[in-house]
């Protein structure tokens, strides 16, 4: 079976089963828009951020990496325009009080009130099913907390939305301290909360988010090829570091009323989730709108002197943003296939190798004799001392050891049975073919 047809419900049901990823509390009914990540989740979480880490700022000889913190003075939010202007359109319904994202009941990107009024004029709850809904209206997003004893307006603070706040804040604390000239970015990855109204569809819309965020401050003049040159970078990265195939991914330019507040232009790449072909990463324009924004408000002076031109100007800036959890998901799902192999059904993650969670897995053929089990452990422990992200496995028989690493996306199983204590050979079977060869001990060890 083609992997197009993984549906949701099959991608949370291997997530659970496997340790991927659990409903947040879980033994407390869990909490919606809320998850966390199992085992293996945590593997490859790692490996991707690892990977986007390495193209985006080890790779690159302009690009610098911050951590900044999750609550910051409020007023960066204020300047960042996202107090007044982070919203989401609404809609109530006045006779069983449900709360609806208005663009997703009317079925559209667009979040303009007066479109959105048209367009759900004859709409009825989705809930109760009545036609007795309120007209939209705006609802911020931002998650609200309060720093320090007294819990009253002056010290009222917000989680961050977005991690790219920090960056700009520190826009001129990197460029002095690393000497950075125009162009360089600043990279950064970490939480970002949003009180999403309708969260939904497992990790694509969650209420606790990672993204990973770099934002490109440039002289405005190269502002269209800098723009290309990230939209290509977001792509190239999909397709060739994480290995997704070009027919999942399709480009989305956002018409004006669906931009957000502070980007002239932006591309998104869409994912095709089980749900649909929705929003994965998106590269924007942001203008000169932040820095601007924050001369105003914080009255410091964050223009940049071009020695050439012996002129001070305000950069402009290309933002290039991915969710960790969104990624996760598209890997996932581009990854899983349904076969039949020789009659039999299989459940496998085609995983690019360098992304399972484990290279490989060590088994000895039985797990009760004695001999097979101590070779299995020189070899498993060779193994992981090389590339650490070995499993062992003597679970169950080995049709069984193999399906299960089938569907974890381990690219290997290393099988140790009677003909390796005689000839110190070992079988290696291949997650994707399911044929299996015979190699030496030594070979292996330094593959
Ligand atoms: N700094 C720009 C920014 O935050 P965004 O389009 O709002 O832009 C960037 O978010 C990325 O973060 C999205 O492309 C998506 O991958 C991820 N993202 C945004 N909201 C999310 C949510 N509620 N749940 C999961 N991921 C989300």
């Amino acid at each position: 079976m083609s992997n197009t047809k993984v549906s949701m419900e099959d991608i949370v049901s291997l997530c659970k089963r496997r340790g991927f990823v659990f409903q947040a509390s879980e033994i407390y009914g869990g909490l919606a828009g809320f998850w966390d990540y199992g085992p293996l989740g945590v593997e490859l979480s790692n490996k991707l951020k690892a990977e986007w880490w390495k193209a985006i700022v080890t790779d690159k000889d302009n690009v610098f990496g911050v951590d900044g913190a999750v609550i910051q003075n409020p007023k960066l939010w204020e300047a960042s325009g996202h107090v007044a202007g982070f919203t989401d359109p609404l809609v109530d319904c006045k006779n069983c009080g449900a709360r609806h994202r208005a663009d997703h009941l009317a079925g559209t990107d667009s979040t303009d009130l007066v479109e959105l009024t048209r367009l759900l004029k004859d709409k009825t709850c989705p809930k109760c099913g009545k036609k007795d809904l309120t007209k939209p209206r705006t609802y911020n997003m931002m998650m609200k907390t309060w720093v320090g004893p007294v819990e009253d307006e002056s010290s009222v603070a917000y989680l961050r939305p977005e991690t790219a706040g920090s960056i700009f804040t520190n826009y001129e604390n990197v460029r002095e301290t690393m000497r950075a000239k125009l162009p360089f970015g600043v990279a950064q990855i970490g939480k970002a909360f949003r009180n999403e109204i309708s969260p939904r569809d497992f990790i694509f819309r969650v209420r606790e988010l990672e993204q990973m965020e770099m934002q490109y401050f440039i002289k405005p003049d190269i502002q269209e090829s800098t723009y290309q040159e990230w939209r290509d970078f977001a792509w190239q990265f999909l397709t060739k570091n994480l290995g997704i195939k070009e027919s999942n991914l399709q480009w989305h330019e956002h018409a004006e009323n669906e931009r957000a507040h502070y980007a002239a232009a932006a591309h998104d790449i869409y994912f095709n989730y089980p749900q649909s072909f929705k929003e994965l990463w998106g590269t924007h324009n942001r203008t000169d709108y932040d820095l601007s924004s924050h001369q105003k408000i914080s009255g410091k002076d964050l223009r940049y002197f071009d020695e050439q031109t012996k002129e001070r100007l305000t950069p402009y800036v290309i933002e290039s943003s991915v969710g960790l959890g969104r990624m996760l998901l598209a890997v996932l799902v581009d990854a899983y296939t349904e076969e039949e192999i020789k009659g039999e059904k299989r459940v496998v993650l085609k995983l690019k190798p360098e992304l399972a969670p484990y290279r490989f897995a060590v088994s000895p053929l039985l797990k009760n004799k004695q001999e097979l089990v101590e070779k299995a452990r020189e070899v498993y422990q060779a193994l992981k001392k090389k590339h650490g992200n070995v499993v062992w496995d003597d679970n169950g028989n080995i049709g069984k050891r193999y399906r299960r690493q089938d569907e974890i996306g381990t690219p290997e199983c290393i099988v140790i049975d009677f003909q390796t204590l005689e000839d110190d050979t070992i079988t290696v079977r291949d997650r994707d073919t399911t044929n299996q060869k015979r190699v030496k001990v030594s070979d292996i060890k330094e593959s």
